[in-house]
């Protein structure tokens, strides 16, 4: 049986993370059908268009995509192609489970979290203007339809993985009524699970926690700003941006991608860390029901991590991306005799 999936390569080091993650994901056996689509500045190029009808079409069909990152310009030019298009399919999920690799073991212990970050609205709206010369708006949204359905994914996601606590993170201290009508939706959300304990922190106190009781924490759901920051705190607790997946979740729609961005400073050169796009890719295949092939390229993850020269150079070996690409396609082919 074939699978497709739609295969947005990104920029930056996106070519090479999704080469390398497409070469690991075939060493399995699965035979799939890639629908490579273009993003960002090289859809501009072709289309004159960041996001193609093309490649929203293709999501749409095939229902899953792997996507490596897509470049913003920063303070101009065209809006966050990887916003647009989780508003676009409504993907209102954005599930990142931080873990330390027993083969990559750090200075914080073995953090198990998971971070639900709300995708669609909060402060990445893009609704700005210029009131008057030198005072410009950034509207902030907070729909309790959003709020209530992210703190039901986070509750379900939970309840599914046998998860016993959900913390939500906000500052309806300051903001009393949009993170205000967040917390009050996760609140009433929580009493339809009794069986899971659930509390709250505020986002400044939380990022302190995070670093200093990592360990007391379980899952994490909140607005898509602190999401956004928090989960690149929490890449740095087990290891960096280079091994952090992540999977954008819609009713019907699942797209995979890393935590990181286009790494501008490293594109190129061969020396990006693919795992966190291949371990997007082990998440791809735990939806697609594919838990063998799941298993065993996170078992090659594994027996190549834990040799320190096999590692890439964010990790401290010297392995270029297609040495460490090598290495885990020989690991699956072995393992599968
Ligand atoms: P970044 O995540 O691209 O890089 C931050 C730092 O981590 C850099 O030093 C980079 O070299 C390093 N790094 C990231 N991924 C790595 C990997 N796989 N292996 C080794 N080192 C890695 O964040 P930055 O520089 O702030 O953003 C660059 C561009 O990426 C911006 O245009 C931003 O808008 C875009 N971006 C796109 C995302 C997406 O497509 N989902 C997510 C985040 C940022
Ligand atoms: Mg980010």
């Amino acid at each position: 049986m074939t699978t497709t999936v739609t295969l947005i390569e990104g920029d930056g080091i996106g070519p090479e993370v999704t080469s390398a993650t497409v070469r690991v994901l075939e060493a399995t056996g699965v035979d799939f059908e890639w629908e490579p689509h273009v993003a960002g500045l090289n859809a501009m190029d072709r289309y004159g268009e960041p996001l193609p009808e093309e490649l929203v079409d293709s999501v749409l069909r095939n229902k899953v995509a792997l996507k490596g990152p897509v470049t913003t310009p920063v303070g101009r030019g065209f809006r966050s192609v990887n916003v647009e298009l989780r508003k676009r399919l409504d993907l209102f999920a954005n599930l990142r489970p931080i873990r330390t690799l027993a083969a990559l073991p750090g200075h914080f212990g073995d953090v198990d979290l998971v971070v639900v970050r709300e995708n669609t609205e909060g402060l990445y709206s893009g609704i700005e203007h210029e009131v008057v010369p030198g005072v410009v708006e950034s509207l902030k949204i907070i729909t309790r339809h959003a709020s209530t359905r992210i703190a039901r994914f986070a509750f379900d996601h939970a309840r599914t993985n046998g998860r016993k606590r959900i913390t939500a993170v906000h500052k309806a201290n300051i903001m009393k009524l949009s993170d205000g009508l967040f917390l009050r939706c996760f609140r009433e959300v929580a009493e339809e699970y009794p069986e899971i304990e659930a509390d709250d922190r505020i986002v400044d106190n939380m990022a302190m926690q995070l670093v200093v009781n990592p360990l007391d924490y379980d899952v994490l759901v909140m607005p898509n700003l602190y999401g956004d920051i928090l989960s690149d705190l929490c890449a740095g607790l087990v290891g960096g941006l280079g091994v952090v997946p992540g999977a954008n979740h819609g009713e019907h729609i699942a797209v995979f991608e890393a935590v990181h961005g286009s790494a501008p400073d490293i594109a190129g050169r061969d020396i990006a860390n693919p795992t966190a796009l291949i371990r997007s890719g082990i998440l791809m295949l735990e939806h697609l029901g594919l838990e063998q092939e799941a298993l065993s390229v996170g078992a090659a993850l594994d027996r190549v991590l834990s040799e320190p020269a096999r590692r890439t150079r964010d990790l401290g070996g010297d392995a270029s991306t297609s040495e460490f690409t090598d290495a885990l396609v020989a690991e699956i082919e072995s393992a599968a005799g």
